[in-house]
């Protein structure tokens, strides 16, 4: 054999260890230090959590090639990972590879934050050549809905791949214009498979949801490299009571057809000034952490309406009194608002009213009793407590005057029990006292409590 063989012989067997060499050090990278599963167990089979854990690793590294923007969203995932400190020990039990992702449940939610994204076809099939199986739902884009257009065009809303019995979902999430995210309802067409998903246990879909934008960071969790919201709890709170409702623009349209929207300065001059007090009280009372929710008239132009009553001249919201403090009047001074009354006390009738401009805001505080919830009123000049009973109702979230704010889910009912239901048609004329369908008379505040209990500025 030639001498100036046997050299090129020599170096490419060099080369091919070094090449060997690099290889394993991949290798050790990827699955010993990031603690995957092994291949196999110790009985050559896989395990469920094994399979589970490949599944989401496959669905990831696509996700990433393609820059899917997602986060890990799924309740489940999410719980074992705010519990972590708590579970340290008993984490020992579960799956040592795979402690977070692998849940009992056999799927894996995650949000995609669709305005970050470009849709890209070829990332659906490269999905399918994985051996991913794909189920799209689209829907309705509410983001072009409003008052004078009704929205025609679909977006997807969801998407659900399923590998070995394994389901990914992904949420798309959309900017909407009160600068919050929102997702769609999942609903079936008559054509889509049924049986593709286990759908009762999906964390996201049985109604429409709205969030705040979370803050996100990277981390690594069972050696995958995972986006996670920075404040786990924030985050699954927000997720119980995400429940949205649409504006209902077609019986708005329907609404303002027959009576149409007052034009003239004052009432222009009064839905800007309306809406950016309630701007400034959202921002006031997410401040100091108190939930409300639109309340009286307000509420009805929201459901009537898609917008404020312009005659009404001051805007309502309710709170549930457990969520008062005491320091609320403080905040909304310091908002720039002036105390205009204080009637009641926090363990009856309590009702707060500010000034900005020429704008009231009333502050209602509703008590739960039984299967009703309450909230009372007080005549300033004579002492006499009023008091308007609603059914019990829970909070849903909605858009107003580009807003994300609450209102009684059970919306029609709230609305009926305080305008009776006639509550369609405007009136002009409004006795607080006498006009509300749900009120009563509630006695009258004993005259040694007035200077307290009665306070007018
Ligand atoms: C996370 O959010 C909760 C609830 O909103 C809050 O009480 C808590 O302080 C937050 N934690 C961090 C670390 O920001």
């Amino acid at each position: 054999m030639p001498r100036v063989n046997r050299t090129v012989v020599l170096s490419l067997l060099i080369v091919s260890s070094c090449v060997f060499l690099l290889f394993q050090l991949y290798y050790y990278r990827n699955y010993v230090t990031r603690s995957g599963p092994h291949i196999l167990s110790q009985t050559g089979h896989l395990t469920a959590s094994d399979i589970q854990w490949q599944t989401v690793k496959k669905f990831l590294a696509l996700a990433q090639h393609f820059r899917l923007p997602l986060f890990l969203a799924d309740t489940a995932a999410l719980t074992l990972l705010s519990q972590d400190a708590l579970r340290q020990r008993d984490r020992q039990t579960r799956e040592p590879h795979c402690s977070f992702l692998c849940t009992d449940r056999p799927i894996t939610s995650f949000a995609l934050q669709a305005n970050l994204w470009k849709h890209n076809a070829n990332f659906l099939l490269a999905a399918e050549q994985k051996g991913f199986e794909l189920l799209q739902v689209r829907g309705e884009d509410p983001r072009l809905a409003s008052l004078d257009t009704l929205s025609g065009e679909e977006i997807p809303l969801h998407f659900l791949f399923r590998l070995h019995g394994y389901i990914i979902h992904v949420v798309f999430l959309y900017e909407r214009s009160g600068n919050y995210l929102w997702h769609g309802a999942l609903r079936l067409k008559a054509n889509m498979d049924r049986s593709f998903a286990p759908f009762k246990l999906l964390d996201y879909g049985r109604h429409t949801g709205a969030y705040d934008r979370p803050k996100l960071v990277l981390t690594v969790l069972d050696g995958l490299d995972i986006r996670i919201p920075h404040n786990i709890t924030r985050f699954l709170s927000e997720q119980r009571h995400a429940h949205f409702l649409e504006c209902r623009y077609r019986e708005a349209r329907t609404f303002l057809q027959l009576y149409p929207e007052d034009s003239s300065p004052a009432a222009v001059d009064f839905r800007r000034n309306a809406k950016s007090l309630l701007h400034i009280a959202a921002r006031t009372l997410a401040g100091l952490d108190i939930p409300f929710w639109l309340s009286s008239g307000t509420c009805l132009g929201w459901f009537r309406q898609c917008s404020v009553i312009s005659y009404s001249r001051d805007v309502d919201i309710g709170i549930f009194i457990v969520d008062f403090k005491s320091d609320i009047v403080a905040a909304f001074k310091k908002a720039g608002l002036l105390l205009k009354h204080k009637f009641g006390k926090a363990d009856d009738s309590l009702e707060l009213s500010f000034v900005s401009g020429d704008v009231k805001l009333d502050i209602f505080f509703f008590y739960e009793e039984g299967d009703i919830v309450w909230n009372g009123g007080t005549q300033a000049k004579s002492g006499r407590k009023f008091k308007y009973i609603f059914p019990r109702f829970s909070l849903c979230w909605t858009e107003l005057l580009e807003l994300k704010v609450r209102v009684p889910c059970e919306t029609l009912d709230y609305v009926t029990a305080n305008y009776g239901t006639t509550w369609s048609i405007p009136v002009r004329s409004w006795d607080w006292k006498s006009s509300p369908s749900n009120v009563q008379e509630n006695g009258v505040w004993p005259p040694a409590e007035w200077e307290e209990l009665i306070q007018v500025y």
